[in-house]
């Protein structure tokens, strides 16, 4: 069996990680258009790496939570019976990772990494990132955070179409369904046969495409999910 799992901002929030378009998400605090797109980089850096540094602080700062401990054991449970787990997050926090996750695939990138604009290097960071600041590799000072930003290409498109044509479950877990590609996964999922599940707070906007749902808090309904797919093995 393989399964298929993609997590947004919800499966974070728990842990004091705000999400973007609850009532006093980001979006409604900070304005995407100026700290989020190519372009707002180019015509602002020094706010745009404000913002990205402030997001880095508190995902360091923040704990992993019990969904995502679950999904850790998801992925050992399943190897150890020969089955596997893509876990694959638009999150930029590396809280999978600290939870024990093994595979994580950041399709949006990763808050902990920067790249540089003149070799091309992508580097772990867990600094404040800026504007006279050096790449490590090239000496040139031209950072900007290993981020997808709006009107850029997910990373690793290739790879998610391949596992998803793979998958025998495919679940999406505190995603809104607000943002595609990633929102169409499940489209693509039901388009082959492959079964569906939501687990949310509430309703995502692309509900009415999942087979099944969970509806409550991630650290509650996603722990119970994954002991059921375990059968209750540890
Ligand atoms: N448990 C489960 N789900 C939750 C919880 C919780 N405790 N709290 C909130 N949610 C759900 C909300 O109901 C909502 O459906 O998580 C979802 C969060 O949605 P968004 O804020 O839109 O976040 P996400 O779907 O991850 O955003 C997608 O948009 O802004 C871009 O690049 C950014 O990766 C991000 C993408």
């Amino acid at each position: 069996m393989r399964v298929f799992v993609l997590t947004g901002a919800g499966v974070s929030a728990e842990s004091g990680l705000g999400t973007f378009r609850d009532r006093d998400g980001l979006w409604a605090r900070f304005d995407p258009s100026k700290l989020a797109t190519p372009e707002a980089f180019a015509a602002d850096p020094v706010a745009v790496h404000a913002f990205y540094d402030m997001r880095r602080r508190d995902a360091l700062a923040a704990a992993p939570n019990a969904a995502h401990a679950a999904l850790a054991r998801l992925e050992r449970g399943l190897a150890a019976r020969g089955d596997a787990l893509f876990l694959c997050t638009q999150n930029i926090d590396d809280l999978h990772e600290r939870a024990g996750s093994r595979q994580v695939h950041h399709m949006h990138g990763e808050s902990c990494r920067a790249r540089c604009l003149a070799c091309g290097a992508v580097a772990p960071w867990r600094d404040d990132m800026g504007v006279f600041v050096h790449c490590p590799t090239c000496g040139a000072a031209r950072l900007r955070p290993h981020i997808v930003w709006f009107g850029e290409v997910p990373m690793g498109l290739d790879r998610i179409a391949d596992e998803l044509a793979h998958a025998d479950l495919f679940a999406a877990i505190g995603t809104s369904g607000a943002i595609y590609p990633a929102a169409g996964l499940v489209a693509e999922a039901r388009s082959r046969g492959t079964p569906t599940l939501e687990i949310n707070l509430d309703p995502a906007d692309n509900a009415g495409l999942f087979d099944d749902a969970l509806y409550g808090p991630a650290t509650e309904a996603v722990p119970a999910w994954v002991d059921e797919i375990l059968g209750g093995a540890p």
